[in-house]
């Protein structure tokens, strides 16, 4: 039997060495998921003692996250605004600065209430975190979330249902808007790969070898997405309708340009919480 204290200086020591960074925290965050315990409280608890086959499980684990494997998948959850979603290897696994998308989306309706029937079409759906967080705030609106990758929509699929959004939030699969059903939609949001290919090499290892490239590469500079939603935004926007995009570091004014170019109006840029501009609001004209 060994105890919580000494596993986390043995965890911490391997996670040091592989360039971890908060090294202590992630040991016992890992130690924590395993015990099924408050990370806090094995903090108060040092002496806490340790089964053998736990301590193996938490070995297994340490060693996958020496690896650089991020820890979301080997907790296989991660918190998105307030909900938990699963995420499973060849899934992005949501930020928190995606979590400003809904924040904007929500803002016009501070005060008027939430009871607003909207139509929402999520494109580059990933786990559906951010059609799901719309969904949960908004409880008569309907949602359609679209990936090319089947994986993501069985990740995004099983979140609605276990969320209890299942029969408000669909998904399809669809290359951007090649099957998405020909209607309007009061809201579109995404968050679609942006990173410039040259960039990929020098991303952290958590992202680089163990995330699905898919979710990341914008292509040659990094734009390419943004020029395939806007191909036809403006005509599936209902009138007064908004989209609302994530963008990469640089990117917001090209991203604005776009979608002018395309027929909407009013873009907004806003900032996340490092004063970095990552969010570009458009609108389609009143009717
Ligand atoms: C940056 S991830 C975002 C995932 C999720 N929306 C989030 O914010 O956590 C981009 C997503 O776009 C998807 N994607 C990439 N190319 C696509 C395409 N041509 N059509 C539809 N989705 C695509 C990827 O599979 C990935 O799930």
């Amino acid at each position: 039997m060994t105890t919580a204290f000494a596993l986390i200086a043995e965890g911490a020591a391997a996670l040091a060495a592989a360039g971890v960074e908060e090294p202590r925290r992630e040991a016992r965050l890992l130690l924590a998921h395993v015990l099924r315990a408050d990370a806090g409280a094995l903090l108060l608890e040092p002496g806490r003692p340790v089964a053998e086959q736990d301590a193996a499980r938490f070995r297994e684990f340490l060693a996958r996250r020496a690896q650089r494997e991020p820890f979301a998948y080997l907790a296989g959850r991660r918190g998105f605004w307030s909900l938990d979603f699963d995420v499973a290897p060849g899934v992005l696994i949501p930020r928190p600065e995606t979590e400003l998308i809904v924040e904007t989306a929500l803002k016009p309706l501070a005060g008027a209430g939430r009871n607003v029937p909207w139509s929402i079409l999520d494109l580059g759906t990933g786990t559906g975190a951010i059609l799901i967080a719309l969904l949960s705030e908004l409880p008569f609106a309907q949602g359609f979330g679209v990936d090319v990758s089947l994986e993501a929509l069985e990740v995004a699929r099983a979140n609605a249902a276990r969320l209890g959004l299942g029969d408000r939030a669909r998904f399809g699969r669809s290359s951007w808007w090649s099957h998405v059903p020909p209607q309007t939609f009061d809201l579109i949001v995404s968050n679609p790969p942006y990173i410039p290919t040259r960039d990929i090499a020098g991303l952290d290892p958590e992202v680089r070898d163990f995330e699905p490239h898919l979710a990341l590469d914008g292509g040659p500079d990094g734009l390419g997405a943004y020029h395939a939603i806007s191909s036809v935004v403006a005509a599936r926007l209902a009138p007064g309708g908004r989209i609302i995009v994530e963008v990469g570091q640089g990117q917001a004014d090209d991203v604005a340009a776009i979608f002018l170019r395309s027929g909407l109006e009013k873009t907004a840029i806003l900032p996340d919480l490092a004063g970095i501009p990552r969010i570009v609001a458009a609108s389609s004209p009143d009717p």
